[in-house]
Formats: C-alpha cells, structure tokens, sequence
C-alpha cells in the first residue's frame, strides 16, 4: 500500500457514517473505525463498508494478554480489515502474538501498527502516573523500534516523529499519523498539528484526518484538498 489518506469516521451509529459514506458517490476513501463506531454498530459496520468497496484501518487498540490478543486478532483478521493496532506497552510478547493470530490460513495478514505512548499523555503525566522516567520522545522511539523488532509494519506517531521513526526503525517502517489540520483551521482538542502538506514533507506514510473532513461544509472537497496535498 502507498501513501494514502484515511478518514477518521467518529460516528455513533452505522446510519450516519453511511450516510456520510454516500457523499463520496464514486470514490472511496481509506476508513478508520473507531471504538466509538465499532461499539455503537457492532462487527457488521465492517462488511457493511468493506462491502462499498473501502479499504479499512480498525483502529481497537488492543492491550491485554498474549493469548487473549491472538484470539482477538484472529476473530478481527476474519472481518478483512486492511490495518488494525496495538499498544506496544503490552509488550514484544505480546505484539508478537498479534501477529500470530491475524495471520490467515494463506499466510495473508492485515498491517499491523502499534501505539506509542498516546498523544493525550505528555511527559510530566507520563512520569507521574505511569512512573516512566525517561524523556517522552526516547519512550516513544524506543516502543517504535521494539514493535519493529516485534515485526510489526509501523506505528500511530505525529507526523513531527515520522522522519526519526524512520531512521530508527527504517524507512518501510509505516508511519500512521493523525494531528492533521488544514492552515487555519479549527485545533480542537489536538495539541500539536500539522498540514497535509507539511506531514508529506515530514514523510507521513499515511495521514489520519477526521473533523477537518467529517465537519466540513463540503466533505469531499476537504478530502480532495488532502489527497492533493499530501499524495499530489
Ligand atoms: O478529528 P481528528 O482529525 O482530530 O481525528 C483524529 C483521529 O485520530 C481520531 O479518531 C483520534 O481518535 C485518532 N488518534 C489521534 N491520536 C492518536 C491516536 C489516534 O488523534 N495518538
């Protein structure tokens, strides 16, 4: 897969999103489902847009048990997602037995990424709740190389981390990157943010964008202004 924009569809219900879904007419956008979605809709919302023909990141952030992962991994590996993710705090062990329970009986496997540390924690939360002492951007890369060891084919980062990612873990290694905002648009609860056009030059592999195009007045339009931006 190359460089591609994904849409962050935040939605509470199967109706909206297909519904949302239905402006793009002949295109079809990269989706990622998240907790929100998946919870509210239930496993069908997956076929329901595999089926109009999208690619789909499912983005559960799993983190639990080796083997509690692997069978989940199996069970989601079976809906056809295209990517889906980890936390790499759950450790290799742990992303390792991601990897074996999406693997399907042909060997094919969606991509696999791993979450770093979340971009809500900074560096003072993270020495003070979860008792890590060392600076946030070391903790970050340090998980970014042990999920590439693990065989894992990337990580959620900003797109300010993408380029040390890459020289860290190498250059396939994907970089999945929301934070993205148009110049001038509304932030909202993003702390840091990037253009399309800056995570490009970054060397953004692929970008992860929701309000700037789920809350436009033209959806689409936002979302052509982003792949011509980030892709050209
Ligand atoms: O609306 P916005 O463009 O901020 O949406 C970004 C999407 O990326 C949301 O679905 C959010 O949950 C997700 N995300 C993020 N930061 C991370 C991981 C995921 O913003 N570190």
């Amino acid at each position: 897969m190359g460089k591609d924009v994904i849409i962050a569809c935040d939605f509470d219900s199967a109706e909206k999103t297909l519904e949302f879904l239905d402006k793009f007419e002949g295109k079809k956008p990269f989706v990622k489902i998240g907790m929100e979605l998946f919870y509210a809709a239930g496993p069908s919302i997956v076929s329901k847009i595999k089926e109009r023909g999208h690619k789909i990141f499912l983005d559960l952030k799993l983190h639990d048990i080796p083997n509690t992962v692997k069978k989940a991994m199996c069970v989601l590996s079976r809906l056809g997602v295209d990517m889906c993710n980890v936390h790499a705090a759950g450790t290799g062990r742990m992303m390792q037995a991601a990897i074996e329970g999406l693997t399907r009986e042909d060997g094919s496997r969606p991509l696999l990424i791993a979450v770093t540390q979340l971009t809500s924690t900074d560096e003072e939360t993270m020495h003070k709740d979860l008792l890590i002492d060392e600076p946030l951007d070391k903790v970050v890369m340090h998980y970014a190389k042990n999920a590439a060891d693990s065989g894992l084919d990337g990580v959620v980062c900003s797109p300010l981390e993408a380029d040390k990612v890459h020289s860290i873990c190498g250059g396939k290694f994907l970089t999945v990157t929301p934070g993205i905002r148009f110049a001038g648009g509304e932030v909202g609860d993003q702390k840091r943010v990037t253009t399309p056009a800056m995570a490009k030059e970054l060397g953004s592999d692929y970008i992860v964008v929701g309000r700037p195009i789920t809350a436009a007045t033209d959806p689409v339009e936002a979302y052509e202004r982003c792949v011509k931006d980030f892709i050209g």
